[in-house]
């Protein structure tokens, strides 16, 4: 098939490249390599030198750009955007134009170019707060956080694109990704750092909020599912392990792998637009893209903490002012030729 990656050279994006060039695709990938965190160029550095693999330094606001890519294309999955829940309250206007406009864009391009399917990426943060139980599809959303607002919006979007144009589409709602190359804002990242650092771990709340933590390779496979599913119709799809931890036995975890039990967490106020539990029920990712969550936590955590160890070049850094250097009032809407620079 011919697949368009956006958000290419991000945390999900660089995994499932490799994936789908192992498996013989035509990869055509996007990205800004936006500054929210700097290093994820070395992401890229395998995919590159494959022959069905090309790059597009471009941004998914530049609808021409858009257009003149995803024409032709079998399948178009779509990553990129402004991820996090915590930056979005520092600046909402920036995720709501990243995930919010620029899906729109990312549908119109995919209608304009005869697109087959697009698979977009949702998130858990739809739900908002609930009770320490498990959600389904069918369960209310009320977001809490501009972030799972423009992510809900986006969603709404696709759905709305199958019914009114027949543009195939779904929307697979992550529960939080870890796993080698994860980003750097991330809590299995930080804690990890600190702890192999000989600092103790900074925790936000009272530790007892959980999370249906669910390891990159598995979210990667569910992404190949869906690429080949029956007509998915615009539907949103929980994509969970199904086994919720709270963030102290997360903690524990990552202490006992890392040989460093003696570090004791300091415990901070929560963070505002942080929800309480994450629990996604995956019946629905069973039944339409036969897909089920194989990596136990123990297991994820080790081939994490793993590849952090061996890969220091390639670990990322978050902008250290995302607030001053990320005003969506300050973004501009690029050239298209500026952005047209194609890399192989
Ligand atoms: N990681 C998770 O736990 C998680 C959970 C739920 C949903 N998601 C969603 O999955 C997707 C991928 O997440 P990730 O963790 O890999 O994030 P990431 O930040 O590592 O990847 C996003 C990529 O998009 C690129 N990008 C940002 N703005 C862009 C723009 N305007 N034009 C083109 N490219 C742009 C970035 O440079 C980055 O490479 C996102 O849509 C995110 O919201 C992630």
């Amino acid at each position: 098939m011919k697949v368009i990656i956006t958000g290419a050279a991000g945390f999900i994006g660089s995994n499932l490249t490799e994936r789908l060039l192992n498996e013989d695709h035509e990869v055509i990938g996007i990205d800004n390599f936006d500054d929210y965190y700097s290093g994820k160029s070395l992401f890229l550095e395998q995919s590159m030198a494959h022959p069905n693999f090309s790059l597009i330094h471009g941004d998914i606001l530049n609808l021409q750009l858009l257009k003149e890519t995803m024409k032709g294309a079998d399948v178009v999955i779509h990553l990129a955007a402004q991820a996090g829940v915590r930056i979005s309250v520092k600046d909402p206007l920036k995720s709501h134009m990243v995930n919010t406009v620029g899906t729109l864009n990312v549908l119109m391009a995919s209608l304009d170019g005869g697109v087959k399917r697009v698979i977009n990426s949702s998130s858990s943060s739809v739900y908002g707060n609930i009770d320490d139980r498990s959600v389904t599809e069918e369960d209310l959303v009320i977001p809490v956080s501009p972030y799972a607002t423009s992510k809900l919006a986006a969603e709404i979007y696709c759905r709305q694109f199958y019914e009114l144009y027949g543009l195939d589409t779904v929307s697979l709602r992550y529960f939080t990704v870890y796993g080698p190359r994860q980003r750097p804002d991330m809590a299995i990242r930080i804690f990890t750092e600190s702890i192999l650092n000989g600092l103790p771990p900074k925790i936000y709340g009272d530790g007892e909020q959980s999370r249906d933590f669910t390891y990159v390779d598995d979210v990667v496979a569910a992404i190949c599912s869906a690429m080949s599913a029956p007509e998915l119709k615009g539907v949103p799809i929980n994509i969970s392990g199904g086994k919720p931890i709270t963030i102290n036995r997360l903690v524990s975890e990552l202490q006992a792998i890392c040989g460093r039990t003696d570090l004791d967490p300091i415990y901070f106020p929560p963070q505002p637009g942080d929800v309480n539990h994450t629990w996604g029920d995956p019946t629905l990712a069973i039944k339409l893209l036969n897909w089920k969550a194989r990596t136990g936590i123990r297991e994820g955590l080790r081939n994490y903490v793993e590849w952090y160890v061996n890969n220091e070049e390639r670990r990322t850094i978050l902008s250290s002012d995302i607030s001053s250097t990320h005003s969506a009032t300050s973004m501009s809407i690029s050239n298209p030729l500026d952005d047209l620079l194609i890399y192989k």
